[in-house]
């Protein structure tokens, strides 16, 4: 996680970034760190980033790599505004012992884009992350990849609009993407828990979860339900400042899925 020192909305390259509309810093501030002690409290463990004053985006740690089995694919932003995060991150794992760290030649927004499942990475296109970054990935992980057309710019990465529960459980919001890739994700995922418009809207899909906790924006009370049912303990969270950036809980938090 990255703290968000200095976010700020002075740019817009999604829907949901108006640089018009006012930030409350120390809100935000607040509300990641109730987020990061969310995480500890449940036993897990926050590697922190420096932030950089110049890169006001930082705090959406999510996009600056993809991480599975001590592996790491770094990031390459497809907004020049967000370019630098990339070095920061590969930085950062270079220094903590990763030895396996792929620099790509193709635009991917990390877990903006790329989910992953017990048998699958799932893997977003659209908006930004390159079609050519899927094979990229498919062939560092060594894991099969299955690419999904993203249709709606206010979903335009992945983990917006899709979220891994646990092994090959997800839920999703399916008129985020295009028939073809609906069509994918009901035959893999045929019992998956569907998103309404009013939770998907309050980004309740970008959501964490360690396989029992399910750590989401706090507004998407009609997932609350269909995740209890389904064993799943829901934990609001407030996020409202960083959402103006378009973001929320998955955005801030970049797995680290070390090798076992
Ligand atoms: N303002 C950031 C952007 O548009 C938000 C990134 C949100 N991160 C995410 N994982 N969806 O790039």
């Amino acid at each position: 996680m990255c703290p968000p020192a200095h976010f700020k909305v002075t740019y817009s390259i999604n829907p949901w970034m108006d640089p018009t509309k006012p930030v409350d810093l120390r809100l935000a501030v607040t509300q990641w760190e109730d987020l990061r002690d969310r995480y500890t409290s449940l036993g897990h463990t926050v590697e922190e980033l420096e932030p950089d004053p110049g890169l006001p985006d930082m705090v959406y740690a999510a996009n600056g790599a993809t991480v599975v089995d001590g592996r790491v694919l770094g990031a390459r932003f497809a907004h020049p505004e967000r370019h630098a995060e990339a070095a920061a991150h590969l930085a950062w794992f270079r220094s903590h012992g990763y030895t396996e760290v792929h620099e790509p030649e193709h635009i991917n927004e990390g877990e903006g884009d790329f989910a992953v499942t017990g048998s699958w990475l799932l893997a977003g296109r659209g908006f930004r992350s390159s079609p050519l970054s899927h094979n990229e990935a498919q062939e560092f992980f060594g894991r099969p990849v299955i690419g999904l057309n993203l249709v709606d710019p206010r979903y335009y990465h992945l983990d917006t609009a899709l979220c891994v529960l646990g092994g090959d459980e997800i839920m999703y919001y399916p008129p985020a993407f295009s028939p073809g890739s609906r069509a994918v994700l009901e035959r893999l995922f045929p019992d998956a828990v569907l998103a309404e418009e009013p939770d998907a809207g309050a980004l309740g899909l970008n959501a964490v979860s360690d396989g029992l906790h399910v750590l989401l924006p706090q507004a998407a009370v009609g997932l609350f339900e269909p995740l209890r049912e389904r064993g799943y303990e829901p934990i609001g969270i407030d996020l409202s400042e960083l959402l103006k950036g378009g973001g929320s809980v998955k955005c801030c938090t970049q797995e680290l899925r070390d090798a076992v």
